[in-house]
């Protein structure tokens, strides 16, 4: 290199160590403006990682094939201890041989190495090829590794002042996180729909390729199975079993970070296809407890080596512990709100059927209130309410005593007031239940009259619910249709000829109409 050359070059050089980048970038800018040229073949730069793992930071010269595989080397032991020599000499060394993972295809017959400091530790080296190697070339070289140690300084300094102001960005981030997690699974009881949530959330506040969430199949104990994923080539339902080097860590309730994939993907098929297929570089693991048991685990997957902060880590074990307390809490809403819902149903079967005079009177109930349900191109949910409205509008009756339904003398006032609580007390009995909440209203109102004079609240018009209003219908007409112990049942034209007289009175005139249009297509 002539004086003027080396003037350009350095001036160069020191533009683009003091512009701001990331050091990656940096690094890849600084080993192209080295080689090729007359003086060099190749530069490449290695770094010391998070776990004192090397790994390439920017390669150039040789062949494009050559500069993909060096970008993609895992340093094994020998190499290593190779550039932990290299490194210890802070100033510049001339070798003549480089270990064959470090070497370009051509035989080479020196190279330079010098070593590259961040906060006065030894960080990695920048290596340069040279057919022919002399003084002013150690030297430019030692000068280049002492720039980038600088610019990676820098670089440091500006990162950890980003990383404060980020750090507190992220803390109200996390904390807006947590809320709207919370909220979540406040007002969704569905456990995979919580979890696609948070995989959507996590994207938003850790920067990563891909996240996914497993949860702890139920078939098989010692396998993973894949219930949310974007961006890790997992596939919704794919197993992972229990051979994947994190399966055991997960168990303890402990978080895994492996940052170079090949470390441990021999014996995990689905390890081979990240490392193979996808491109994967490291991942983490981050378990899912619900009371002290792996109920799954959210995996973040990247193609880059040591992308995770600690920061980072630390927000994610955060919103994981988060999301196990919640869901645990969801696990258990879900529990007994299916076995209360269970228990109920079971009671309106019993309260039917302990009377041979009730016998299916709510399946009949709901099929009727389907029909009008229909006819009014009812949406989905309204339709869900009305059926579950209608099998458990009598559920009040849980409380009435068998003789008085039963009792075929005329009822006293004291007993008639009894009977009259029913809706009530199916509302006070439902109330708990968060999920069955909306259908209070239809059920505690289907014996309110069109005219105001019912209960139990004297509703009228369309004050009462829509769905109370045709519950009150149905429930009337197989109620007039049925034998009772004290009448015999009506024949359906009776039945018939009296809801069109409590129209207007009794029933809404619109139901009415629609319901024995039913009746007389049927
Ligand atoms: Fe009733």
């Amino acid at each position: 290199m002539k004086d003027k050359e080396i003037q350009n070059f350095f001036y160069r050089l020191s533009q683009i160590i003091s512009t701001f980048k990331d050091a990656e970038d940096m690094c890849t800018e600084v080993v192209n403006l080295i080689a090729p040229s007359s003086d060099f073949k190749r530069a490449i730069i290695i770094m010391k990682g998070w776990h004192g793992e090397f790994h390439t930071m920017a390669v150039s010269g040789g062949t494009r094939e050559e500069r993909v595989e060096l970008k993609h080397i895992r340093c094994n032991d020998d190499t290593t201890e190779f550039i932990v020599k290299a490194m210890k000499d802070r100033n510049a060394v001339v070798v003549d041989f480089l270990p064959k993972e470090l070497c370009s295809s051509e035989i080479t017959a020196n190279a330079i190495i010098s070593t590259v400091i961040s906060k006065g530790k030894e960080m990695g080296v920048l290596i340069a090829e040279s057919d022919e190697v002399d003084e002013t070339k150690v030297q430019v070289m030692d000068s280049i590794a002492r720039y980038v140690s600088i610019g990676l300084e820098n670089h440091t300094i500006y990162t950890e002042w980003m990383e404060n102001r980020i750090k507190m960005t992220h803390e109200i981030e996390t904390l807006q996180l947590m809320y709207e997690i919370g909220k979540e699974i406040l007002s969704n009881l569905n456990a995979e729909e919580i979890i696609e949530t948070v995989v959507l959330m996590i994207r938003r506040i850790i920067p990563c390729d891909g996240v996914s969430m497993a949860v702890v199949s139920e078939d098989d104990r010692d396998a993973l199975k894949v219930t949310a994923s974007w961006g890790t080539g997992m596939d919704k339902g794919e197993e992972i079993g229990s051979d994947a080097p994190f399966f055991a860590i997960l168990k303890k309730g402990k978080s895994f970070y492996q940052n170079d994939i090949t470390l441990d993907f021999k014996n995990s098929p689905i390890l081979l296809k990240w490392g193979g297929e996808k491109n994967v570089y490291s991942y983490f693991c981050a378990p899912l407890m619900i009371k002290g048991k792996l109920f799954g685990a959210f995996i973040l997957s990247s193609v880059r080596p040591a992308w995770l902060t600690n920061i980072h880590i630390a927000i994610i074990e955060k919103i994981t512990t988060q999301v196990g307390i919640a869901m645990g809490n969801a696990k258990l809403m879900e529990d007994l709100e299916e076995i209360f819902m269970g228990t109920i149903k079971s009671l309106i079967a019993a309260i039917d059927a302990k009377s041979r005079w009730t016998k299916g009177h709510s399946d009949r109930v709901v099929n009727y209130a389907f029909k009008i349900g229909e006819k009014l191109r009812l949406n989905k949910d309204a339709m869900e309410r009305l059926q579950l409205a209608a099998i458990l509008h009598d559920v009040g009756k849980i409380g009435t005593y068998e003789a008085v339904l039963d009792k075929t003398e005329k009822l006293t006032a004291e007993e008639i007031e009894m009977i009259r609580k029913h809706p009530a007390q199916g509302a006070d009995i439902l109330m708990p239940l968060k999920g069955l909440r909306n259908i209070i209203p239809i059920m505690k109102h289907h014996h309110e009259r069109y005219d105001g004079a019912g209960y139990p609240d004297g509703l009228a018009g369309d004050d009462i619910p829509l769905g109370a209003r045709i519950l009150a219908l149905a429930d009337v007409y197989d109620a007039m249709e049925s034998d009772r112990p004290y009448r015999k049942g009506l024949t359906k034209e009776a039945a018939v000829e009296e809801l069109k007289k409590g129209a207007g009175t009794q029933f809404d005139p619109a139901m009415v109409k629609i319901f024995v249009d039913i009746l007389n297509q049927g």
